[in-house]
Formats: C-alpha cells, structure tokens, sequence
C-alpha cells in the first residue's frame, strides 16, 4: 500500500492515527492526532513527539515483527491539556511492510470512573476501620487490666456497643445505596398518598424527636396529593431529611415539613410537587453545599460523627430521587437554619 493510500484513508479517520516510516520519522498524522499531538511533526523522529517509555517499546516491538504477523502492541499515554490529564489507549501495529500505525482510544471517561472506584473502596475501608480498630483496643483492654473490673467493663461494652452499631449502620446505608442504585433505570408503579407518607415518616422518627425534645410540623396543603412512587424509597428520602434537620439542630428546634399544592415547576419543566424541610439548626456554608450528595461528603464531620451519621444519606436521596426524575434544592446560611426542598414530578410520562 502507497503512503498516499495510507494518507488519503487515515486522514478522514475520527480516531487519532500516526504513521512512522521505516527511519522513525513520522510520515503522517491526521487531524485528530493534530489536536492531541500538536502541529507540524511529520519528517520529526517519534521520539521527539512520543516521549513517554512505554509507547516506545511497543513502536520498537511493532517494527521487529515479522511482516505477515498481526501482533498489536497496545500502551497507555496520557497527555495534559489546559491543566487537565487525558489517557488514550494507544495500538501500535505494523502495516504495508514498512511502516508502524498507532492509533489512539480515548479512555479518559473509564479511567475517571475507575478513580471513583479507587476513592469509594478506600473510602469505605477507612469508615469501616475506624470503628473496628477502636473496638479491638477496648476488646484488648477487657481481656487484660480491664478484666476484673465491673465498671470499666460496663463502660467499654457500653462504646463497643455504639461502635458496632456505626459499622451495622454503614453496612446498611451502603446496601441500600447498592439497591437504589440498581433500580435507578427502572420506572416506580406505586401510588403514594404523600400526606399518608409524610406523616408514617414522622410517626417512626418519634423516639429520636421525643431525645431531642423538637418539634416537627406537618403543614399539609392537600391531602389528596397521589404520586406514581416508590412508596419504601420516599419513606427513606424524608426519614434522611427530616432526620438530618433533627440531628444537627439543637434540642427543642421546630421543624416544618411543608407539602405544596401541585403547580408547573421550571426547575423540572412540568407539573409537580415541592416538600420542604425547614429547620432552625446550624445552617451549612455555600462551599459545601454542592457537595453534600456526594458519597461520604460531610459539611461539619465532628458533628455527624457524633450524631452516628455515615455520610451516605444525601448520596442516597439524590438516587432515589434521579429515579422519580426528581430534583433536590439545598439552600441554607451559616447559622440560620436549612431548608431541603425535594421536587417530585406529580404525573408520569
Ligand atoms: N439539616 C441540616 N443541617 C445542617 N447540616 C446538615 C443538614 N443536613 C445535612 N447536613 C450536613 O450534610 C452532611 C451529609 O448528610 P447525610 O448525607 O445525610 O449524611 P449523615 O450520615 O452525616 O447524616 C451531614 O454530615 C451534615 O454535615
Ligand atoms: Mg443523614
């Protein structure tokens, strides 16, 4: 095959592709290589313009095979644009006889999603060590200096309690953040009755109110308001919120819990409704804000450790609520309190 064959079929290629002659020069490059590459290489040796190690033994390994062999070498190159790393998979494979073609895959997006992977498996070892390593130490101490003394044993049984019950927890919310996730794609068929909803949620929540000596108000606009839903996921989106506007207030807060008249709503462009989750409690800085539906994310993490939170319970709502083509609007102000405003779509199309 001629280079100009090999140019003319190359060149229209959407996949970026070099071509190194038989004196390591590079003898073509087509546009998509360009933007990735850079300009003006051709007559160049590879080396000048493929620096990284790897990329060139499987050029050198590429040119060594026999010519009938349809061995392909395949390497991973990263390069830097505007202060952000883009990986390619690069094929380096012999072609016409004498000359070596690399073609590059984009593999950015995979990569990317195996980083998230990386970061949620530490992530969870390390929420998970934490409170096994402190149970270990205390179960250590009971077998040794600890072991006659009833008092002090009452009292470590009493943390590794606490502690077990934080793993149980995490194991729970991760579960269920398993589950949520797998039925994302699939359409919810119930009918929930939203006030019937609310007020279940806030029944259940009451051992964790009468502690806290708040007060939470359902202020219901209309009872009538039926929704096609996940009746047990809803459940779990208001028992996270309401709960958080518990747990990080102080003893005696007012809570309300507001449920809206259906009306269009811009935000997801039809008719909907809007409950919102009013508290008078701490309030979250706007930094965080945008993070608070991410994985393990914690505005203040001493308090919700203490609280026995996980950090899962956003990251948790936000699915459900991805599945109910549903959004969740935060707004709040260091010090004033916190409104959770979930928007549910109230017809399905
Ligand atoms: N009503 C609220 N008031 C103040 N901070 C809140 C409130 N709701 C959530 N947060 C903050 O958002 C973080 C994430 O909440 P969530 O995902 O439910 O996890 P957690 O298990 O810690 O409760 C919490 O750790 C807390 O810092
Ligand atoms: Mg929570």
């Amino acid at each position: 095959m001629s280079l100009s064959l090999l140019k003319s079929t190359l060149g229209p290629m959407p996949a970026p592709c070099v071509l190194i002659d038989k004196d390591d020069r590079i003898a073509f490059m087509n546009s998509a290589a360009e933007k990735i590459l850079g300009e003006a290489h051709v007559t160049k040796h590879y080396i000048t313009v493929l620096r990284q190690p790897f990329i060139l033994d499987a050029i050198e390994n590429a040119f060594a095979v026999e010519d009938a062999s349809e061995d392909v070498f395949e390497e991973r190159f990263t390069t830097t644009k505007n202060d952000q790393d883009y990986h390619y998979m690069v094929r380096c494979h012999k072609v016409a006889q004498t000359y070596v073609l690399l073609t590059f895959e984009d593999i950015s997006e995979q990569q990317r999603v195996e980083q998230i992977r990386r970061d949620f498996v530490a992530n969870v070892s390390h929420e998970l060590k934490t409170p096994l390593t402190a149970m270990l130490g205390f179960l250590e101490t009971l077998q040794g200096p600890a072991q006659d003394d009833p008092t002090v044993r009452a009292r470590f049984l009493e943390i590794m309690s606490i502690e077990a019950e934080r793993m149980n927890r995490l194991v729970s919310d991760l579960l269920s953040l398993n589950r949520v996730e797998a039925t994302e794609r699939i359409k919810p068929k119930e009918t929930v009755n939203l006030s019937t909803l609310l007020a279940s949620v806030v029944r259940n929540l009451a051992p964790i109110i009468e502690r806290k000596k708040c007060h939470v108000d359902i202020l219901d606009a209309d009872q009538e308001i039926n929704i096609i839903a996940d009746s047990d996921q809803l459940q779990q989106v208001f028992s996270n919120l309401i709960e958080n506007a518990i747990k990080y207030g102080e003893a005696g807060n007012k809570i309300e819990v507001t449920l809206n008249a259906p009306k269009y709503l811009d935000s997801i462009r039809k008719e909907g409704v809007e409950i919102s989750i009013k508290d008078n409690g701490p309030g979250i800085s706007f930094q965080h804000i945008p993070r608070l539906t991410e994985r393990f994310y914690r505005a203040d993490s001493h308090r919700s450790r203490c609280q026995g939170g996980t950090g899962l319970g956003l990251a948790i709502v936000k699915h459900i609520l991805n599945r109910h083509l549903g959004r969740l609007k935060i707004e709040s102000v260091l010090g004033q309190g916190s409104v959770f405003t979930v928007l549910l779509p109230t017809l399905r199309d």
